[in-house]
This record gives C-alpha cells, structure tokens and sequence, in this order.
C-alpha cells in the first residue's frame, strides 16, 4: 500500500523550441519557452510559475487553427494531454470521455471502430479534442456542440479545474464561452454524450451528391466519403502550409442578403438563425476573382478559395497582408466584412 499523497508530475520545459512542425502553416516560429503538459495536473505549477514572472503565454494544441509570429515571447504551453475511456452507458447514450491532446481524428475513427457512431461528419478535421470546442469545429451540416456533454478545463482566474456543462459553454457557430474569454481557460478534457440512436446526415450538398445512388449509408461510408471529400477540396498540411478557412462564413441580415441576391443571382448561402442568412465566404472571394492568387509566398487555394495558404517561407505578416487584401476586395464588392477565423498570436 502507498500512503503518499498523490504527488502531480511536472511538465518537461524546453528552452527556443521551434514550432515550424507544430502548426499546420508551416510557420518558422521560436517558442522561448515551450512547457510539455502530458497530464492536467500539471498546469497549476505551470500556471502559477508563469504569474509569478510575469510572463506573456499562450496554449497550443494541434497548431491547426494558428498564425504564429517568428518568436513567442514567455511560456508557450504544448498540449499533450493522452487518453480516453467509455465513462457510462445507458439505452440512450454512451459518454465518453477524452483528453484535450488526443488528435480528433484519431478520435472519429475510434468511435467508429467502437461501433459509437454520430462523429463521422466531422472527419479528418486536423488538431486535437482540446481545441475542439473552442471553436466548435463543425463540418458537413454537423457541429461539435451537439455530442458535447461537458468540458473541463483549468480556469486562470480561479486557478483550479473546473467543469463546465454544456450550456455553459455557450456554443455557436464557430463560437463558445471559452473563445470569448481568452487567455482564460485551459481545456485538458472533453465529456462527449453520443446518442445511440444514429441516422445519417448526408443533407450536405457534397456528401448529398456523394450518395445519390445510396440514401441509407452506413456511418463507415460516411466517414469515407468525408475524407474523400476534404482531400479533394482541402490542401494537405504535411504537403501545402494551410490552417482550414482562414474566414468565417458572414452571417448578415436577411434584408442585405435579399439586396445582394437582385445584383448576384447566383450568391451561395444558408438558412440561419431567424432574421439572419450565412453566406459562403470561399464563393465571395471567388467572385472577387481571388481563387488560385499568389502573393509572394502565400496564396488563395485554386480548389477553394476560404484556404490561405504557405507556399515554404511565408510569415505571418505575409499571410494576414494576403488576408486584408482579400477583406478589402470583398467589403467593396459585396459590402459583407469577413472576419478571420484562426488565432492570429
Ligand atoms: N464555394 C465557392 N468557391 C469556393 C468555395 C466555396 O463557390 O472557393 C461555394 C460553393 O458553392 C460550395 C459552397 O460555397 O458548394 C460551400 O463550400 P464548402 O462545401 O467548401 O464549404 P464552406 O462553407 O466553404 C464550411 C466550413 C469548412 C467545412 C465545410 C464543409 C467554415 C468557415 N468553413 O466551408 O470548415 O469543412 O463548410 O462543411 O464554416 C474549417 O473550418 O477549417 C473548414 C474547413
């Protein structure tokens, strides 16, 4: 028997680390200090280390969703939290529950694997669960906050871990409570509540088209025919620097969508919220004749405009250069502001 108290381990710290292979654009950037948390106890010690020195810091996961500048200044904490395990079942739904450095996609497919299907819209999304609900990433009619049970995470202002349900976390579009706090969580778990009813979700136009011939696809086929899908349409990030739509999709009002539809028949868009229509962003900046544009050694992706991407030695500046281009030509095009999707650090 061991009658110690639980002692947490620390986090390995590594001084000038690079991170040009731990963000999806391919950045060069040096992390000054680069703190390893490989378990959630982890952060208090960190935590409270960089209060007391006063340090500037930041929380990478996946770096999938990042614009990095060439040094990050103070603590860069590296999220690398592993594990998961099936918490309960009952005739309605399975809860599972997964630590934030566990990569999503790996995730999807054990799901599927696991015979818990309802996640499979949402394959090979890159990055990790933690950074999941962040921007609660969502994909082909199908979003992460409808499986999420809750979240757990450390709170800076209170200094402890803390779970917050899901409707404290106050989903929408690529939006939560943990993006409009910044700098003041830290997510090291993720509860997942997965129905075990299932039915297809193949409404999508892509994945419509996909199944024409099939109406009751298996969820197996689904996340084949995703994966398909987005290495059609989406640069590969070991192979091309890119961090997914570098916009968000604009939400504006039915009436200015109504106007824009007398000048542009043809305009792209979805139902919204009542009073509100989403349009596509990539269809946009297309009509601005921006598609396939390079600018030095960033550019507009040839297969779908929404995607920056790095050609090798692209900085920061160049890519949000290459950004405000892009906002300007479409505001005087179209008058919709579009507003950046991935952190700019
Ligand atoms: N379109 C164009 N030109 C383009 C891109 C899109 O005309 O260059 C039009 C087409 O009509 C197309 C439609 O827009 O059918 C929708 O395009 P797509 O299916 O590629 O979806 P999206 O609205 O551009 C969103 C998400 C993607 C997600 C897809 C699929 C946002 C910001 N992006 O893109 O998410 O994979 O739907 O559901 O909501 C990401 O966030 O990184 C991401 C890739």
């Amino acid at each position: 028997m061991n009658s110690h108290p639980m002692v947490p381990s620390a986090a390995k710290f590594i001084r000038n680390l690079s991170l040009r292979e731990r963000n999806t654009f391919g950045l060069e950037a040096n992390a000054e200090l680069a703190y390893e948390i490989t378990a959630a106890d982890q952060i208090p010690a960190v935590m409270g280390e960089i209060l007391r020195q006063q340090l500037s810091w930041r929380v990478l996961g996946g770096g999938s969703n990042v614009v990095l500048p060439a040094t990050l200044r103070g603590a860069t904490l590296l999220m690398n939290i592993p594990g998961q395990e099936i918490i309960s079942a009952d005739a309605q739904s399975t809860l599972l529950s997964v630590r934030g450095g566990v990569i999503w996609h790996e995730l999807v497919a054990w799901t599927l694997e696991n015979d818990l299907p309802g996640l499979e819209n949402l394959a090979l999304i890159p990055g990790t669960v933690g950074a999941a609900p962040i921007q609660n990433i969502g994909a082909y009619g199908v979003e992460l906050a409808q499986y999420i049970h809750s979240v757990q995470a450390f709170d800076i202002r209170t200094q402890t871990l803390t779970t917050l349900p899901k409707e404290a976390c106050q989903f929408a579009y690529r939006d939560s409570y943990f993006k409009q706090q910044p700098n003041r969580f830290i997510v090291t778990n993720v509860v997942f509540e997965i129905p075990k009813e299932w039915q297809p979700r193949i409404h999508y136009a892509d994945l419509a088209q996909q199944f024409s011939n099939n109406p009751t696809p298996t969820p197996e086929e689904i996340f084949l025919a995703v994966c398909k899908i987005r290495t059609q349409k989406l640069p590969d990030p070991k192979i091309i620097g890119n961090a997914g739509s570098f916009f968000q999709n604009p939400i504006i009002p039915v009436e200015q969508y109504e106007t824009l539809l007398l000048k542009y028949p043809n305009l792209v868009s979805y139902p919204d919220i009542a009073g509100k229509r989403k349009l596509a962003a990539g269809w946009l900046i297309g009509q601005c004749c921006l598609k396939g544009e390079r600018m030095g050694n960033v550019g507009v992706y040839e297969k779908q405009a929404l995607v920056l991407v790095n050609y090798g030695n692209g900085t920061a500046q160049d890519i949000l250069g290459l950004a405000k281009c892009i906002q300007e030509k479409v505001k005087k095009e179209f008058g919709v502001n579009l507003e950046i999707e991935p952190n700019i650090l």
